[in-house]
């Protein structure tokens, strides 16, 4: 049974409670990674985010958990080093306890044709967007296993599945992956607990990735989509701290794509009524 709880005006709505449970969130500093680490630590997870470069706004957001009562800490990590990563697991889990929610959020791209394919540089996004996704997953499932319940949840991309665009070979293939091995995931830990592996895929949304587009070609985007929009970090954030709740309990092995509607361009009745007059 979902966990319902009254609203303020009487009616059941789903409650999302995460207390008692740690989550780790890769790239949990900035962009979608801070809001999802934001809203997990919001309902009630004790979190820690794990960040590279982004030191400066990890502690941040150390502090406003602080100044809210709630426990979240910063790990320094380099996720293109298995090692790196391993030690900010063991580091976090010591603080906190074992693991019930992995994040990896953290993604990186190289804008690299293949004509004249920068392969160090490919190899660079698989090593930040998959392989650090395998070392997470495996150092907490046995955790997992043990308390039988388990939330894996994988930032992935509409370039995994329906998106082609010029130079983006290593981002698209490494997130196709990751793809793959949330299926792959579930299948071993789903009959085995309360345990799950989803992909979470986001649309469009304005982050340093993203800030650089040219005007032209974001409206080029958001014209695939019938919101018209880019959506935002917590946007994405709402949708993992569900996945990560006991109320997603039935879903695992799916991809959920949060894109405003990617790919379902709409016709405009508005606008052809507008156009009529
Ligand atoms: N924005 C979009 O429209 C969009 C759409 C679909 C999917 N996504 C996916 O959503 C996720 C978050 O994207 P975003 O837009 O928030 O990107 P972003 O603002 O560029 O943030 C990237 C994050 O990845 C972390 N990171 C990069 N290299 C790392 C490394 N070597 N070691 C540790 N952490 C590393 C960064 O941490 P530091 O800053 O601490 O180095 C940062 O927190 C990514 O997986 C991305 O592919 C984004």
């Amino acid at each position: 049974m979902p966990n319902l709880r009254a609203s303020r005006r009487g009616d059941l709505i789903l409650d999302v409670d995460h207390r008692g449970r740690l989550a780790i969130v890769t790239g949990g500093a900035r962009g979608i990674g801070k809001s999802i680490a934001r809203l997990l630590s919001r309902d009630g997870a004790k979190v820690a985010i794990f960040y590279n470069r982004s030191g400066d706004e990890a502690h941040q957001l150390v502090e406003e958990a602080g100044h809210a009562g709630r426990s979240l800490t910063a790990h320094q990590c380099d996720l293109r080093d298995a090692s790196s990563l391993e030690a900010a697991i063991l580091e976090a889990t010591q603080i906190h306890g074992p693991a019930q929610i992995l994040v990896h959020n953290a993604g990186i791209t190289n804008g690299s044709p293949m004509l004249g394919a920068n392969v160090a540089g490919m190899r660079e996004v698989f090593e930040v967007n998959f392989w650090s996704a395998v070392v997470a997953t495996k150092a907490v499932l046995r955790d997992m296993l043990r308390a039988k319940f388990g939330r894996v949840i994988y930032i992935g991309s509409p370039a995994a599945t329906s998106w082609a665009t010029q130079g983006n070979t290593a981002y698209a293939a490494s997130k196709a992956a990751l793809h793959a091995m949330a299926r792959q995931v579930a299948a071993e830990i789903s009959p085995r607990g309360n345990l799950t592996a989803n992909v979470v895929a986001p649309g469009y949304i304005r982050t340093d990735m993203t800030k650089h587009f040219a005007r032209e070609y974001e409206n080029a985007i958001l014209g695939t989509m019938c919101s018209e929009r880019a959506g935002t970090p917590d946007e994405i954030g709402e949708v993992v701290s569900f996945v990560a709740s006991e109320n997603a309990s039935y879903m695992t092995g799916s991809v959920l794509e949060v894109d405003g509607g990617f790919g379902l361009k709409t016709i405009s009745r508005r606008k052809n009524r507008r156009e009529a007059e």
